[in-house]
C-alpha cells in the first residue's frame, strides 16, 4: 500500500466514520455511538500519520498561502476532537449537556471538513518531488 493510498483510505474512512458517529448520536444509540468515537480517532491517528508521510513527496512550500491556512486547519481540527469527548463524557453523567455536545459535534464535523478541503487544495497546487 502506497502512502497516497494509506492517506485517502483513512481519510474516506474517517469521514465514512465521523458520518456514524454523528447519526448514531442524534438516534440515541450510546452503545454503538462511543465505540464509534473510538474508531473515529483512531482512524484519523491513521490518516495523519499517513498525511505526514505524503506531504514528504510534495513541495508543500511551494503550494504558497493554502499551506499555512491547511495546517492551522488540520491542527485545529484535530485539537478540537477533545471538545465532544469532554462534553460527550459531560452528557453521559448530566444529559442536559446534550445540546452543548450537539453544538461542539457539529463545529467539529465542519473544522474536520474543511481541514480536508484545504489538504486537498494544498496537495493539487503543492508540486510533487
Ligand atoms: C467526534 C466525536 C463526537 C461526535 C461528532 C458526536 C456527535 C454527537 C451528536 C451529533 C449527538 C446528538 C446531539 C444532539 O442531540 O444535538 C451526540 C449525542 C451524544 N453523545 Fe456524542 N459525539 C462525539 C463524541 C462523544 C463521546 C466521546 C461521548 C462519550 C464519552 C459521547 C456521548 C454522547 C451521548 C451520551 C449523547 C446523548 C445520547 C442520548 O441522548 O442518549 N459522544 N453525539
Amino acid at each position: 500500500m502506497s502512502h497516497e493510498q494509506g492517506f485517502l483510505g483513512f481519510l474516506l474512512l474517517t469521514v465514512l466514520l465521523l458520518v456514524a458517529v454523528a447519526w448514531t448520536g442524534l438516534r440515541a444509540k450510546r452503545r454503538l455511538h462511543i465505540p464509534l468515537v473510538l474508531l473515529t480517532v483512531a482512524s484519523l491517528g491513521m490518516a495523519i500519520r499517513f498525511a505526514l508521510k505524503v506531504g514528504q513527496h510534495y513541495d508543500l512550500k511551494a503550494a504558497g498561502a493554502i499551506t499555512p491556512i491547511h495546517m492551522f486547519m488540520a491542527r485545529t481540527a484535530t485539537f478540537a476532537y477533545l471538545l465532544p469527548v469532554v462534553t460527550g463524557i459531560l452528557t453521559l453523567r448530566q444529559p442536559r449537556h446534550r445540546r452543548l455536545h450537539g453544538i461542539v459535534a457539529r463545529v467539529v464535523i465542519v473544522l474536520t471538513l474543511l481541514a480536508t478541503l484545504t489538504g486537498a487544495l494544498m496537495l493539487w497546487k503543492a508540486p510533487r518531488i
